[in-house]
C-alpha cells in the first residue's frame, strides 16, 4: 500500500502516521456508533415524555477528557520529536546542491559531477540537500525517503536523509509548477558507498552535461521517448550504427553528422517506420549546441 522504506526516518514516519489513523477511526466510529445509539434510545415516543435527570457522573467525564488527552499528547510529543530529527541534519551530513527549473533538476555533487534528473546517493551516510529554484517553487519529494521539500526563489531551503538500501527510487516535483509539471520527474539512485565513490569520481565532460540539459531544454525526449511506440525512433540504442531511411536502398550510418543534418533538415532523411514529424532546428541551434547534443547522446550511447 506504501512505497517502500528505504530511509532511516522511513519506517519512524510511517508508524506515526498508523498511530494517527487509528486514532481517528477508533475515535470517529466511537462518536458515530454513541451518535446513533442515543438517538434510538432517546427518540421522542407517544405519550412519554423523557424524564429530566440531572445525575452527574464524575468518573466517566474525567474519563472522556483525560483518555483523548493523553492520546494526543503522545501524538505531539512523537510528532515534535520526529519533527525535529527530520528537519535537523546531522553535522557529518554530505552536502548536495539541488536546483529546480522549468521542468528539470539540476544536482551538484561536493566534487563538482552534476547530474540532471537524476541523483546518485550513497547508502548509510546522511545527505543534506540544499535546494533552490531558479524560477517558480518546486518541491523536491522521495516517497521512498518520506522526504519533502519545496525548492523556492532566492531562498536556500534544505532537507536530509539517510538512504539504507541500494537501489532506485521515484523522485517527483511535488508543487504545481507550470505545463510540464506532471513531467518534472526523475529517480534517486542509491548506491553502496564504495560504488558511489567510483560514480562520483568518473570523469564529468562539461560538453556532455551540456549536451544533456539542451536535450531537456529543446524537449527531444518528448517524442524520442525510447518506447516501442514512440513517435521518434530511440536514439541512443541507434547512435553509432546503420540505420534504415525512407527511400533509401542502403543503410546510412547514424554519426554526429547524420545527427546534425537531422536536427537541421529533418525531412530529407526519416528513419524507416516513423512519421516525417520532426520540426527543424535550424536557427534555433547553433553549431556548438548541436556538438554539445552530439557529445551527450554519443556519452549515453556509450553507457547502453
Ligand atoms: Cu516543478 Cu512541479
Amino acid at each position: 500500500m506504501l512505497p517502500e522504506q528505504a530511509s532511516t526516518v522511513a519506517a519512524d514516519i510511517d508508524n506515526l502516521y498508523f498511530y494517527l489513523i487509528a486514532f481517528s477511526v477508533v475515535a470517529t466510529a466511537l462518536i458515530v456508533a454513541l451518535i446513533i445509539a442515543f438517538a434510538i434510545r432517546y427518540r421522542r415516543r407517544e405519550g412519554a415524555e423523557p424524564a429530566h435527570r440531572d445525575r452527574e457522573n464524575w468518573k466517566l467525564e474525567a474519563t472522556w477528557i483525560v483518555v483523548p488527552f493523553i492520546l494526543i499528547i503522545i501524538a505531539f510529543a512523537w510528532g515534535a520529536n520526529l519533527f525535529v530529527e527530520v528537519s535537523v541534519a546531522p553535522d557529518d551530513a554530505e552536502e548536495i546542491h539541488v536546483v529546480g527549473k522549468q521542468w528539470m533538476w539540476h544536482v551538484r555533487h561536493p566534487n563538482g559531477r552534476r547530474e540532471i534528473n537524476e541523483l546518485h546517493v550513497p547508502t548509510d551516510r546522511p545527505i543534506r540537500l540544499t535546494l533552490s529554484s531558479e524560477d517558480v517553487v518546486h518541491s523536491f519529494y522521495v516517497p521512498a525517503f518520506r522526504v519533502k521539500q519545496d525548492a523556492v526563489p532566492g531562498r536556500f531551503t534544505s532537507m536530509w536523509f539517510e538512504a539504507t538500501e541500494p537501489g532506485e527510487y521515484h523522485l517527483f516535483c511535488a508543487e504545481y509548477c507550470g505545463t510540464d509539471h506532471s513531467r518534472m520527474i526523475g529517480r534517486v539512485v542509491a548506491l553502496a558507498p564504495s560504488e558511489y565513490e567510483r560514480w562520483v569520481e568518473a570523469a564529468d565532460d562539461p560538453l556532455v552535461s551540456a549536451g544533456e540539459e539542451l536535450f531537456h531544454d529543446m524537449r527531444c525526449a518528448d517524442c524520442h521517448t525510447g518506447e516501442p511506440d514512440a513517435t521518434g525512433p530511440d536514439l541512443f540504442s541507434r547512435y553509432g550504427t546503420a540505420v534504415a531511411v525512407e527511400g533509401e536502398d542502403e543503410l546510412v550510418r547514424f554519426d554526429r553528422e547524420h545527427l546534425r543534418r537531422a536536427l537541421l533538415d529533418p525531412g530529407a532523411r526519416v528513419a524507416e517506420g516513423y512519421p516525417a514529424v520532426m520540426p527543424t532546428f535550424r536557427g534555433r541551434l547553433s553549431d556548438r549546441e548541436i556538438l554539445k547534443l552530439a557529445a551527450f547522446v554519443e556519452a549515453r550511447a556509450e553507457d547502453e
